[in-house]
Protein backbone atom coordinates (compact mmCIF):
# COMPACT_ATOMS: atom_id res chain seq x y z
CA UNK A 1 0.00 0.00 0.00
CA UNK A 2 1.08 3.35 -1.02
CA UNK A 3 1.94 5.98 1.91
CA UNK A 4 2.70 9.60 1.72
CA UNK A 5 3.70 12.34 4.85
CA UNK A 6 5.09 15.75 4.73
CA UNK A 7 7.75 16.56 7.50
CA UNK A 8 9.82 19.88 7.98
CA UNK A 9 13.35 19.59 7.47
CA UNK A 10 14.86 22.09 10.11
CA UNK A 11 18.11 24.11 9.34
CA UNK A 12 21.11 24.59 12.26
CA UNK A 13 23.31 26.79 13.55
CA UNK A 14 26.52 26.35 14.87
CA UNK A 15 26.54 28.78 18.44
CA UNK A 16 29.97 28.35 18.61
CA UNK A 17 32.35 25.90 16.37
CA UNK A 18 35.96 24.98 17.49
CA UNK A 19 38.29 22.97 15.87
CA UNK A 20 40.85 21.48 18.28
CA UNK A 21 43.06 19.00 15.55
CA UNK A 22 43.10 16.67 12.75
CA UNK A 23 42.93 12.98 13.87
CA UNK A 24 44.15 9.89 12.59
CA UNK A 25 40.80 9.23 10.16
CA UNK A 26 41.32 12.34 8.46
CA UNK A 27 38.22 14.17 10.35
CA UNK A 28 39.15 16.92 12.83
CA UNK A 29 38.07 16.88 16.35
CA UNK A 30 35.56 19.66 17.05
CA UNK A 31 33.24 21.26 20.10
CA UNK A 32 30.33 22.94 19.08
CA UNK A 33 26.91 23.31 20.10
CA UNK A 34 24.30 22.70 17.54
CA UNK A 35 20.98 24.48 17.10
CA UNK A 36 17.75 24.28 15.21
CA UNK A 37 15.99 26.61 13.51
CA UNK A 38 13.34 27.77 12.07
CA UNK A 39 14.63 28.16 8.61
CA UNK A 40 13.16 24.87 6.68
CA UNK A 41 12.98 22.35 3.80
CA UNK A 42 9.94 20.86 3.34
CA UNK A 43 9.51 17.04 2.59
CA UNK A 44 6.84 14.94 0.64
CA UNK A 45 7.81 11.35 1.00
CA UNK A 46 5.90 8.37 -0.43
CA UNK A 47 6.84 5.27 -0.18
CA UNK A 48 5.25 2.03 -2.13
CA UNK A 49 6.46 -1.47 -2.10
CA UNK A 50 7.48 -2.92 -5.23
CA UNK A 51 10.03 -5.78 -6.93
CA UNK A 52 12.63 -3.52 -7.57
CA UNK A 53 13.46 -0.46 -5.41
CA UNK A 54 13.61 3.20 -7.55
CA UNK A 55 14.65 5.87 -5.13
CA UNK A 56 13.61 9.67 -6.70
CA UNK A 57 14.56 12.75 -5.59
CA UNK A 58 12.56 16.02 -7.34
CA UNK A 59 12.20 19.50 -6.50
CA UNK A 60 15.86 20.45 -6.21
CA UNK A 61 18.47 21.31 -7.86
CA UNK A 62 20.76 17.69 -9.13
CA UNK A 63 23.11 17.02 -6.95
CA UNK A 64 25.16 14.17 -7.32
CA UNK A 65 24.69 11.47 -4.48
CA UNK A 66 21.48 13.28 -2.70
CA UNK A 67 21.47 12.53 0.79
CA UNK A 68 18.18 12.45 1.43
CA UNK A 69 18.01 9.46 -1.29
CA UNK A 70 21.57 8.05 0.35
CA UNK A 71 19.47 8.03 3.80
CA UNK A 72 16.25 6.22 1.94
CA UNK A 73 18.82 3.36 0.51
CA UNK A 74 19.91 2.97 4.10
CA UNK A 75 16.79 2.16 5.26
CA UNK A 76 15.44 -0.02 2.97
CA UNK A 77 18.63 -1.85 2.98
CA UNK A 78 18.73 -2.17 6.99
CA UNK A 79 14.95 -3.23 6.37
CA UNK A 80 15.49 -5.56 3.81
CA UNK A 81 12.97 -4.01 1.90
CA UNK A 82 12.68 -2.84 -2.14
CA UNK A 83 10.30 -0.33 -2.70
CA UNK A 84 9.34 2.78 -4.64
CA UNK A 85 10.26 6.05 -2.94
CA UNK A 86 9.91 9.48 -3.84
CA UNK A 87 11.06 12.41 -2.16
CA UNK A 88 9.79 15.63 -3.28
CA UNK A 89 12.03 18.53 -1.14
CA UNK A 90 10.76 22.21 -1.23
CA UNK A 91 14.34 23.56 -0.72
CA UNK A 92 14.44 26.51 1.79
CA UNK A 93 18.00 26.47 3.29
CA UNK A 94 20.53 28.06 0.86
CA UNK A 95 23.12 24.81 -0.06
CA UNK A 96 26.74 25.21 0.84
CA UNK A 97 25.59 28.09 3.63
CA UNK A 98 26.90 25.91 6.97
CA UNK A 99 22.80 25.34 7.78
CA UNK A 100 23.15 21.91 7.57
CA UNK A 101 20.04 21.38 4.56
CA UNK A 102 21.47 18.22 3.03
CA UNK A 103 22.21 16.44 6.87
CA UNK A 104 18.34 17.83 7.24
CA UNK A 105 16.87 16.21 4.71
CA UNK A 106 18.46 12.94 5.61
CA UNK A 107 17.92 12.83 8.62
CA UNK A 108 13.76 13.35 7.90
CA UNK A 109 14.51 10.59 5.55
CA UNK A 110 15.78 8.09 8.28
CA UNK A 111 12.52 9.05 10.39
CA UNK A 112 10.26 8.86 8.84
CA UNK A 113 10.11 6.46 5.63
CA UNK A 114 10.65 3.43 8.57
CA UNK A 115 7.11 4.73 9.66
CA UNK A 116 5.89 5.11 6.26
CA UNK A 117 7.35 1.16 5.86
CA UNK A 118 5.39 0.66 9.17
CA UNK A 119 8.72 -0.76 10.74
CA UNK A 120 10.10 0.82 13.25
CA UNK A 121 14.05 1.15 14.03
CA UNK A 122 15.13 1.69 17.30
CA UNK A 123 16.54 5.13 17.35
CA UNK A 124 20.03 4.25 18.86
CA UNK A 125 20.28 1.98 15.22
CA UNK A 126 19.11 5.31 12.89
CA UNK A 127 22.04 6.64 15.14
CA UNK A 128 24.44 4.51 13.84
CA UNK A 129 22.87 5.16 10.08
CA UNK A 130 23.39 8.45 10.21
CA UNK A 131 27.01 8.60 10.78
CA UNK A 132 28.38 7.58 7.73
CA UNK A 133 25.84 9.75 5.88
CA UNK A 134 27.74 13.36 7.05
CA UNK A 135 28.83 14.39 10.38
CA UNK A 136 25.99 16.71 11.56
CA UNK A 137 23.52 14.14 10.45
CA UNK A 138 23.02 12.18 13.58
CA UNK A 139 22.39 15.92 15.33
CA UNK A 140 19.03 16.18 12.77
CA UNK A 141 17.65 12.75 14.71
CA UNK A 142 17.96 14.99 17.68
CA UNK A 143 16.96 18.62 16.97
CA UNK A 144 16.81 21.55 19.84
CA UNK A 145 20.14 23.02 21.86
CA UNK A 146 23.14 19.98 21.79
CA UNK A 147 26.78 19.90 22.18
CA UNK A 148 28.49 18.28 19.51
CA UNK A 149 32.17 16.73 20.36
CA UNK A 150 34.28 14.42 17.95
CA UNK A 151 33.45 14.58 14.35
CA UNK A 152 30.15 16.28 15.54
CA UNK A 153 28.06 13.11 15.69
CA UNK A 154 28.90 12.43 19.55
CA UNK A 155 26.12 14.72 21.03
CA UNK A 156 24.63 15.76 23.94
CA UNK A 157 21.53 17.86 24.90
CA UNK A 158 21.41 20.88 26.17
CA UNK A 159 18.48 22.74 27.82
CA UNK A 160 16.01 24.66 25.64
CA UNK A 161 17.83 27.96 25.02
CA UNK A 162 15.32 31.21 26.24
CA UNK A 163 13.29 32.21 22.62
CA UNK A 164 15.15 35.01 20.64
CA UNK A 165 14.77 36.98 17.58
CA UNK A 166 17.76 35.80 15.12
CA UNK A 167 18.29 36.78 11.54
CA UNK A 168 20.52 35.19 9.13
CA UNK A 169 22.11 36.55 6.19
CA UNK A 170 22.44 33.73 3.32
CA UNK A 171 24.82 35.76 0.90
CA UNK A 172 24.90 33.82 -2.55
CA UNK A 173 28.03 32.27 -1.76
CA UNK A 174 29.07 28.32 -1.45
CA UNK A 175 31.75 27.61 0.90
CA UNK A 176 33.21 23.89 0.22
CA UNK A 177 33.74 22.23 3.79
CA UNK A 178 36.78 20.23 2.56
CA UNK A 179 38.04 23.03 1.68
CA UNK A 180 37.39 24.95 4.34
CA UNK A 181 38.78 22.25 6.56
CA UNK A 182 42.14 21.93 4.63
CA UNK A 183 42.66 25.55 5.06
CA UNK A 184 41.81 25.78 8.37
CA UNK A 185 44.27 22.84 9.22
CA UNK A 186 47.22 24.56 8.46
CA UNK A 187 46.53 27.27 10.84
CA UNK A 188 45.13 24.94 14.14
CA UNK A 189 47.22 25.68 16.89
CA UNK A 190 46.56 25.71 20.81
CA UNK A 191 43.52 23.47 21.68
CA UNK A 192 43.81 24.23 25.79
CA UNK A 193 43.16 27.76 25.30
CA UNK A 194 40.17 26.97 22.69
CA UNK A 195 38.38 23.97 25.27
CA UNK A 196 38.54 26.48 28.13
CA UNK A 197 36.81 29.50 26.54
CA UNK A 198 34.59 26.73 24.53
CA UNK A 199 32.97 25.39 28.29
CA UNK A 200 33.04 28.93 29.36
CA UNK A 201 30.84 29.47 26.50
CA UNK A 202 28.46 26.21 27.36
CA UNK A 203 28.41 26.82 30.71
CA UNK A 204 26.75 30.66 30.33
CA UNK A 205 24.62 30.15 26.93
CA UNK A 206 24.66 32.66 24.71
CA UNK A 207 26.34 35.45 27.64
CA UNK A 208 29.66 34.79 25.96
CA UNK A 209 31.30 36.36 22.78
CA UNK A 210 30.80 33.25 20.11
CA UNK A 211 33.74 32.12 18.40
CA UNK A 212 33.77 30.04 14.72
CA UNK A 213 37.52 29.10 13.79
CA UNK A 214 36.21 29.06 10.14
CA UNK A 215 35.59 32.57 10.22
CA UNK A 216 39.37 33.72 9.44
CA UNK A 217 40.32 31.40 6.88
CA UNK A 218 36.93 31.63 5.68
CA UNK A 219 36.81 35.14 5.61
CA UNK A 220 40.08 35.35 3.87
CA UNK A 221 39.12 34.40 0.99
CA UNK A 222 35.67 36.16 1.49
CA UNK A 223 36.25 39.35 2.75
CA UNK A 224 32.29 40.59 1.82
CA UNK A 225 31.66 38.11 4.90
CA UNK A 226 33.47 39.93 7.11
CA UNK A 227 31.93 42.97 6.21
CA UNK A 228 28.31 41.80 6.92
CA UNK A 229 29.44 40.53 10.04
CA UNK A 230 30.93 44.11 10.82
CA UNK A 231 27.38 45.58 9.04
CA UNK A 232 25.16 43.49 11.75
CA UNK A 233 27.15 44.71 15.28
CA UNK A 234 27.52 48.46 13.71
CA UNK A 235 23.31 47.82 13.50
CA UNK A 236 23.55 46.42 17.64
CA UNK A 237 23.81 42.72 17.10
CA UNK A 238 25.34 41.50 20.41
CA UNK A 239 26.53 38.32 18.70
CA UNK A 240 26.81 38.24 14.94
CA UNK A 241 29.22 35.21 13.85
CA UNK A 242 29.30 32.82 10.95
CA UNK A 243 27.78 29.11 10.65
CA UNK A 244 29.72 26.49 10.33
CA UNK A 245 31.81 26.29 7.63
CA UNK A 246 30.08 29.30 5.91
CA UNK A 247 29.23 31.21 4.03
CA UNK A 248 25.99 32.28 6.32
CA UNK A 249 26.38 34.65 9.41
CA UNK A 250 23.59 34.85 12.03
CA UNK A 251 23.17 37.61 14.45
CA UNK A 252 21.18 38.29 17.60
CA UNK A 253 20.07 41.37 19.19
CA UNK A 254 18.85 42.30 23.02
CA UNK A 255 15.47 43.35 21.64
CA UNK A 256 12.58 42.89 19.37
CA UNK A 257 13.29 46.05 18.31
CA UNK A 258 16.23 46.37 17.44
CA UNK A 259 16.76 42.96 15.22
CA UNK A 260 13.37 44.15 13.55
CA UNK A 261 15.40 47.62 12.13
CA UNK A 262 17.80 45.39 10.39
CA UNK A 263 18.19 46.14 6.93
CA UNK A 264 20.50 44.09 4.67
CA UNK A 265 19.74 42.09 1.71
CA UNK A 266 19.27 38.19 1.90
CA UNK A 267 18.15 38.68 5.41
CA UNK A 268 16.13 35.66 6.90
CA UNK A 269 14.09 36.14 10.64
CA UNK A 270 14.28 33.06 12.44
CA UNK A 271 12.96 31.46 15.85
CA UNK A 272 15.07 28.34 17.88
CA UNK A 273 13.02 25.43 17.55
CA UNK A 274 12.93 23.12 20.74
CA UNK A 275 13.85 19.50 20.65
CA UNK A 276 10.30 17.79 20.34
O1 LIG B 1 30.98 14.35 7.42
P1 LIG B 1 30.78 15.26 6.25
O2 LIG B 1 30.48 14.50 4.99
O3 LIG B 1 29.81 16.35 6.51
O4 LIG B 1 32.17 15.98 6.04
C1 LIG B 1 32.56 16.57 4.83
C2 LIG B 1 34.05 16.76 4.84
O5 LIG B 1 34.43 17.74 5.81
C3 LIG B 1 34.83 15.52 5.24
O6 LIG B 1 35.10 14.70 4.13
C4 LIG B 1 36.10 16.12 5.82
O7 LIG B 1 36.97 16.52 4.78
C5 LIG B 1 35.59 17.38 6.49
N1 LIG B 1 35.30 17.19 7.94
C6 LIG B 1 36.37 17.11 8.83
N2 LIG B 1 36.12 16.99 10.16
C7 LIG B 1 34.85 16.96 10.63
C8 LIG B 1 33.75 17.04 9.74
C9 LIG B 1 34.02 17.16 8.38
O8 LIG B 1 37.54 17.16 8.42
N3 LIG B 1 34.64 16.87 11.95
Amino acid sequence: MRTTITVPAYAKINLGLRVLGKRPDGFHELRTVFQTISLADRLTITYTPATRTVITVEGMPDVPDNLAARAAQAVLTELNLEAAVQIHIEKRIPMGAGLGGGSSDAAAVLQALPALASCPIPMPRLFQLAVPLGSDVPFFLLGGTALGLGRGEELYPLQDLPPIQGVLITPDIHVSTPDAYRALSLTLTDPATKLASFQESVRRPLLEPLVNDFESVVFAQHPQLAAIKDSLLRQGANQALMSGSGSSVFAFFRTAGEASKVDTPDLIRFQFIPRT
